[in-house]
């Protein structure tokens, strides 16, 4: 029961997973030349790990992916001795250090056995690649440490083998393997993803955490790491002393343009075409609409295009013939803004710092309250916990750094915000409560 494959579509267009290192992601990505080509760069010509900063949804994870890929294939057509090949997956940076270290050291050896074919057909080839797969198949790997595994030790051995001894060994392994493959930037590097800093919370944890890392896995010779961040934690934690040299400034990652997203559209919908696609509700006008309404977020944008075409299927409107879907559109919006509506309970005071945060673009630092005609940090803080309750926006105070814009709407805040715009006064989605539910 495919709705995609009834409107002529070979799968699902919208889907909102960053795009992979692969000829599907390259067709996909849209309007990002001038972020591409700066990453290539600093790849290409630095031994920096680069940094992209961007809200969530923007793009960031999709653009270091894609833009691996093109590098790749100009290493494949001979047109550069540099060889740049994606990590399977993005990690995320966390501090029990012992786990990450593990997980990093794992990621690298899978994704090095996942190009392990076509390293051996460009000549490049590492003994080391042979001995990694039953490393990864001991238990001690497997279940992430602790005791002693399997012995399947084709190194020592030893029947003592400590746990710790035999991750030294698996460790030493895939950094041979790395240095051998990639034994200078002039050779290229695995390219690997921290992604979504910002849930390190705190300016000064994301740099406490980065400058433990610098000698151990940022230092490893053969692999180059992408930051990426939003809510500005990338700019704010890598000015350290300590990571100049190590670290490049951040890439910002603007929205894609609006009036890009009319070729984003038409090239999901032609990769995915499987006939004629004059039936596919969400097309370049309601997508720009939806674009609109999201306050240009791509992630949230293509998950509601979803919704919306599911919510159309439950209707039955996916039968009738149908030139024009933005009505339909309207009225969707609607019903879910209004389901939000109804458990939001706000005070006078929480809208009207809601409406103002809206109508500044959406984002705002703690250092901002005067502002927003607050008195004290204190005094805006109390009334954002509230909003924050709601879901409406997602707001941290950087103790560090208050200047840093850490307080933002959500997607419900932005669907609501749209709603409240267009019943002026928000008189039918917005009754002020007088009653207080709140603690
Ligand atoms: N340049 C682009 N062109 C087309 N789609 C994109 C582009 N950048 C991102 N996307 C899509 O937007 C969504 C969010 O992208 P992602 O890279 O995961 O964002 P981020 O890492 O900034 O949170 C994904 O579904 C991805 O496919
Ligand atoms: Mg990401």
């Amino acid at each position: 029961m495919s709705i995609w494959t009834d409107l002529n579509l070979t799968d699902n267009p919208y889907g909102s997973d960053a795009l992979q290192a692969s000829a599907e992601g390259a067709s996909l990505l849209v309007g990002r030349d001038r972020e591409v080509t700066a990453l290539t760069l600093q790849l290409e010509n630095t031994t920096l790990h680069p940094t992209v900063e961007g809200l969530n949804g923007v793009g960031k994870t999709s653009l270091v992916f894609v833009t691996c890929y093109f590098a790749m294939e100009r290493f494949k057509a001979r047109e550069s001795d540099q060889l740049f090949l994606p990590m399977r997956k993005p990690l995320e940076i966390h501090g029990d250090f012992a786990a990450l270290e593990r997980s990093v050291y794992q990621e690298i050896a899978q994704s090095l056995l996942l190009h392990r074919d076509f390293l051996q057909q460009c000549g490049r080839y590492s003994p080391a690649l042979d001995s990694l797969p039953s490393w990864l198949n001991t238990p001690i790997l497997r279940s992430g440490g602790g005791g002693i595994g399997g012995l399947q030790l084709n190194v020592t051995n030893e029947a003592n083998a400590s746990a710790g001894f035999e991750e030294s060994g698996f460790r030493l392994l895939v950094e041979t393997a790395l240095a051998e493959l990639f034994p200078t930037s002039a050779r290229g590097a695995l390219v690997g993803i921290f992604d979504n800093m910002e849930l390190l919370g705190k300016s000064s944890v994301a740099q406490a955490a980065l400058e433990r890392l610098r000698d151990g896995v940022l230092g490893l010779t053969g692999i180059r790491w992408v930051l990426c961040g939003s809510r500005g934690i990338v700019r704010a934690s890598i000015s350290s002393q300590r990571l100049t040299g190590k670290i490049a400034s951040p890439i910002e990652l603007g929205p894609i343009p609006d009036d890009k997203i009319d070729d984003l559209v038409n090239a999901r919908l032609a990769h995915y075409s499987a006939g004629n696609p004059n039936g596919v509700p969400v097309q370049a006008a309601e997508f720009a609409h939806l674009y609109a309404v999201t306050n240009a977020n791509l992630r949230d944008t293509l998950k509601y295009a979803q919704n919306f075409t599911v919510w159309l299927a439950m209707q039955g409107e996916l039968d009738r013939p149908r030139q024009d879907f933005l009505p339909l559109l309207e009225a969707w919006l609607a019903e879910e803004a209004a389901l939000i509506n109804e458990s939001i309970r706000l005070q006078p005071r929480q809208w009207k710092m809601f409406d103002d945060l809206s109508a500044a673009g959406g984002s705002c630092a703690p250092g901002d309250f005067a502002d927003f005609g607050f008195n004290s940090l204190q005094a805006m803080r109390t009334c954002l916990v509230h909003i924050e309750r709601a879901h409406l926006i997602d707001a941290e105070i950087d103790e560090d750094d208050r200047r840093r814009r850490t307080v933002s709407l959500s997607s419900k805040g932005w669907l609501v915000r749209y709603a409240r715009s267009k019943f002026e006064d928000g008189a039918q989605l917005n009754t002020p409560t007088t009653t207080s539910n709140e603690k």
